[in-house]
């Protein structure tokens, strides 16, 4: 199996379910029976918002989707019932690891979620500063002194590794990287949605959704590719990629762009199959074929010199 090192966590493998409402609640255990090498949650607030309904729409090619899904929809004390019944239940015989995915409106409210949380066993906490819906027109993902005032906080308050999720939207990456890493983050994970709107009726005028939504899907995964190629190059933090991953070899090209895993989001909304364990082994052993084989494995090498993946190394 291609097990993989992250935040001083052993994955069985690179593949991640990342954070959305698919491994929400009771869909909690048929995600940990994938075995995906870890499951990030949906982000978990202390005040969550209800389900709008329509959320979604869709591109044309049904490749990319906008969503005006705001964090989870569940409440603190419902997130702790499920991550607790799954520490109760041996995580149903999974060995996925889990890292629980939080927000909140201070840094001081931020760590007392990452307190209640870390209580229920989980393995990890990400800090989901990127969402590009409802914060106006700046998310917290750009701004470096609150995301390090964040990050300190949570860091402090919890003995599990901490990551910190980020935007391709901000003109600043490396000044955040760097806050995060100063705060004492031990991951850094991207890309999230990007802020969208879809479409627009030219008719009626009217948007598909009545609100700005993230963008997510195969559209994405060049703008995700160029991020984390970005953010390796100026940390030394392991890097959790994400967006538009459709299949193995997407997953490869992340790895080869700097991440040490892959996150799925998207796949999981509509295509049923993905929840399927065998599903899952096909992602799995495509890795673990792609990370065997030393022709492959020299690609891996012959990208990364490619890819100036150190600061030092950039002219
Ligand atoms: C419906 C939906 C809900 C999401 N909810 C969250 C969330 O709660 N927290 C978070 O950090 N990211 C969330 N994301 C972002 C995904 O985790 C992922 O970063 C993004 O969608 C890019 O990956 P993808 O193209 O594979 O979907 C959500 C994405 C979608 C489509």
């Amino acid at each position: 199996m291609y097990a993989t090192d992250l935040m001083g966590l052993t994955l069985d493998n690179p593949v991640i379910i990342a954070p959305g409402p698919w491994s929400r609640g009771e869909k909690l255990k048929d995600a940990l029976q994938c075995n995906a090498g870890a499951i990030i949650t949906e982000s978990i607030v202390s005040e969550s918002y209800s389900d709008t309904c329509p959320r979604y729409t869709y591109s044309n090619d049904n490749r990319g989707i906008q969503n005006i899904r705001l964090y989870s929809a569940l409440e603190l004390e419902e997130w702790i019932h499920w991550l607790s019944e799954a520490q109760k239940k041996n995580r149903y015989g999974s060995s996925s690891k889990l890292i629980a995915s939080i927000m909140g409106t201070s840094p001081s409210e931020l760590s007392y979620i990452a307190k209640k949380i870390e209580k229920t066993g989980i393995d990890g906490i990400e800090i989901g500063f990127a969402c590009p819906m409802g914060e106006g027109q700046d998310i917290i993902a750009g701004d470096p002194e609150r995301v390090y005032a964040y990050t300190c906080e949570v860091v402090k308050a919890v003995h599990v590794p901490v990551s910190v999720k980020l935007s391709a939207a901000v003109g600043n990456l490396s000044a955040v990287v760097e806050a995060a890493g100063k705060a004492g983050a031990s991951g850094i994970s991207g890309i999230d949605t990007l802020r969208c709107i879809l479409k627009i009726d030219i008719e009626s005028g009217k948007p598909d959704l009545p609100t700005y939504g993230g963008y997510s899907g195969a559209p994405i995964r060049p703008i995700g590719l160029a991020t984390i190629a970005s953010i390796a190059q100026c940390t030394d933090l392991p890097v959790i990629g994400m967006g538009g991953i459709e299949n193995y070899e997407n997953l490869i090209e992340y790895i080869m762009a700097g991440a040490s895993a892959g996150g799925i989001g998207q796949r999981f909304c509509f295509t049923a199959t993905m929840w399927s364990p065998r599903q899952y082994s096909i992602w799995k052993h495509g890795c673990k074929l792609t990370a065997s084989n030393p022709s492959k494995r020299s690609e891996v090498e012959l990208c990364r010199s490619f890819i100036p993946l150190k600061r030092s190394s950039v002219i």
